[in-house]
């Protein structure tokens, strides 16, 4: 039986390898990476420590096997981890690598680019799906159910927050992703015009399919 549960300050490192372990479309990414730690930074880390209350994990007998964070107010969170969040990864990880410091992968390269140039949800989903969120379950979790109980509960925990609804990308390659997402009922947003970029499909939604 696996419980959810509220985000601890020690399930930190969890985070990051769950980040790593289903990184590369809902597959393991961690051939891809020297430093294993980065998607961490993108994608779970600033959301748990800026958002603890927004963050919810999932553990098993063999301990945490899932996350599903967020933040809240989308347009607020991205200046404040420009002030408090990439300045220092930025420092740590330099666009041109220090002599010395070893060789990079493209992965790395990859996410190096997105701390220096840090991600921003388009305006379509952002203005009218407030809030955005990522989640991720490690390979024995999937498909039992899990998945569906930990979006429910993160989408309650944010509703009381005073969510008005929540946003979310997700790689056109991650198909099993999309297919969770259609059948919780989330909207696919399509932007208003064609020239936007498509490397990244957008759903939104207010409310979900029980
Ligand atoms: C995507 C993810 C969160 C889905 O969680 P899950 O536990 O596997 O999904 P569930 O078992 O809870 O499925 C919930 C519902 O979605 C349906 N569903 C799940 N995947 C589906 C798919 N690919 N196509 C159609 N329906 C699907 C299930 O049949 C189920 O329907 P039901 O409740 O009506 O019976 C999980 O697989 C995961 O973490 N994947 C790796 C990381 C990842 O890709 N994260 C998303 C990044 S954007």
């Amino acid at each position: 039986m696996a419980i959810i549960r509220s985000y601890t300050s020690t399930d930190l490192g969890s985070l990051y390898a769950i980040a790593v372990a289903t990184g590369d479309s809902g597959s393991d990414a961690s051939r891809e990476f020297r430093y294993l730690e980065l998607l961490g930074h993108v994608y779970a880390a600033p959301y748990a420590i800026f958002e603890p209350e927004l963050a919810l994990v999932i553990e098993d007998q063999h301990g945490v096997a899932g996350y599903c964070v967020g933040a809240l107010q989308t347009r607020a969170f991205e200046p404040l981890l420009n002030l408090r969040w990439w300045p220092a990864l930025q420092k740590r990880y330099p666009l041109c690598p220090l002599s010395g410091s070893g060789w990079r992968s493209a992965a790395d390269d990859a996410i190096i680019q997105l701390i220096h140039h840090p991600p921003r949800s388009p305006y379509w989903p952002a203005e009218d799906y407030p809030s955005h969120l990522h989640i991720n379950l490690l390979p024995r979790l999937k498909g039992q159910g899990h998945g569906r109980r930990l979006l429910t509960a993160w989408h309650e925990r944010s509703r009381a927050m005073g969510s008005t609804g929540f946003h979310l990308g997700v790689d056109p390659r991650n198909t099993l992703a999309i297919g969770f997402y259609q059948a919780m009922g989330l909207d696919r947003l399509l932007p208003a015009t064609t020239t936007a970029p498509d490397d990244v499909i957008w759903f939104g939604a207010r409310d979900l399919h029980r």
